[in-house]
């Protein structure tokens, strides 16, 4: 496969599905695909970091996954708190610093201290930043940011012209990141979930049939190429795009 990437994502956004069923394919239990999809994790972080993408997003956990079956969200906060644990030198050493995106209040009390530890000792690293979307709902996100700007409202902070996108982006839990150019989902299905509802705004999708737990740098680097050749407009004209002077002159496209 051709490497060569035309046009490097900032920041990507990855919807890990497809352990459940990989596990099931293999008759092991459902908790074995969430173990190795934390391979597939460490893989791509490693991948993505060297290929020097600036910002990972990773659907680790959503705020509908507490519904799951006990033992499974169990097993699932036993592999965040290893993950923690075992990784934390080695993304310090990749010079990557970790974020964690969603209600990080609702995790359990064990989980929240170890992954407060691996926050705190990557905050000054300055390379790639991964996200970890924890009790993460988009829907949910935004509520809570809204929250926050009416609380500044009602302390009469800001005003309600100040309400705008841009104040409610800064408010979100990924307020931190820019938005998300490419989301990739894996598992075969076509849908967003509930992930990234407003940084994903005009983001490329990319659904791989891929299960997450067999994600590979091959797979990582067909939906780079797929991004790489496809003419991001936000909404512009195809001429705007390549000639910026006609946005500038607010002329129209005539071809
Ligand atoms: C969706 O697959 C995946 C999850 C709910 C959990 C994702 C977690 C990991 C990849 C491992 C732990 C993460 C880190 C960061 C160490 P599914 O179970 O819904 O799959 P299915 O659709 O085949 O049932």
């Amino acid at each position: 496969m051709n490497t060569k990437v035309q046009q490097m994502p900032r920041h990507i956004a990855i919807i890990m599905d497809g352990n459940g069923r990989w596990a099931q394919e293999r008759k092991k239990v459902r908790w074995e695909g969430h173990s190795e999809g934390a391979r597939a994790v460490r893989r791509t972080v490693e991948s993505c970091a060297r290929l020097g993408v600036e910002y990972l997003t990773l659907y680790a956990f959503s705020v509908n996954n507490w519904q799951r079956p006990r033992l499974e969200v169990e097993a699932l906060m036993r592999l965040l708190r290893r993950f923690a644990k075992k990784e934390e030198s080695e993304l310090m050493r990749q010079n990557i610093r970790v974020r964690v995106v969603g209600d990080q209040e609702a995790l359990p009390k064990r989980t929240r201290a170890a992954l407060d530890r691996l926050l705190e000792n990557t905050a000054s690293c300055t390379g790639m930043t991964l996200n970890l979307a924890l009790s993460y709902g988009g829907r949910d996100d935004i509520a809570r940011a809204s929250q926050r700007l009416a609380h500044k409202l009602k302390a009469g902070l800001i005003e309600p012209e100040d309400f705008t996108a841009e104040a409610l982006q800064a408010e979100l839990s990924t307020g931190h990141c820019p938005d998300v150019d490419l989301l990739i989902r894996t598992g075969g299905e076509s849908r967003v979930s509930d992930f990234m509802l407003f940084e994903a705004a005009y983001a490329e999708l990319c659904f791989l049939a891929v299960k997450w737990p067999d994600f590979s740098e091959a797979h990582l680097l067909e939906a780079l190429h797929s991004y790489g050749v496809v003419e991001r407009r936000f909404g512009l004209t195809g001429a705007q795009i390549r000639r910026p002077a006609l946005l500038r002159q607010g002329e129209l496209e005539t071809a």
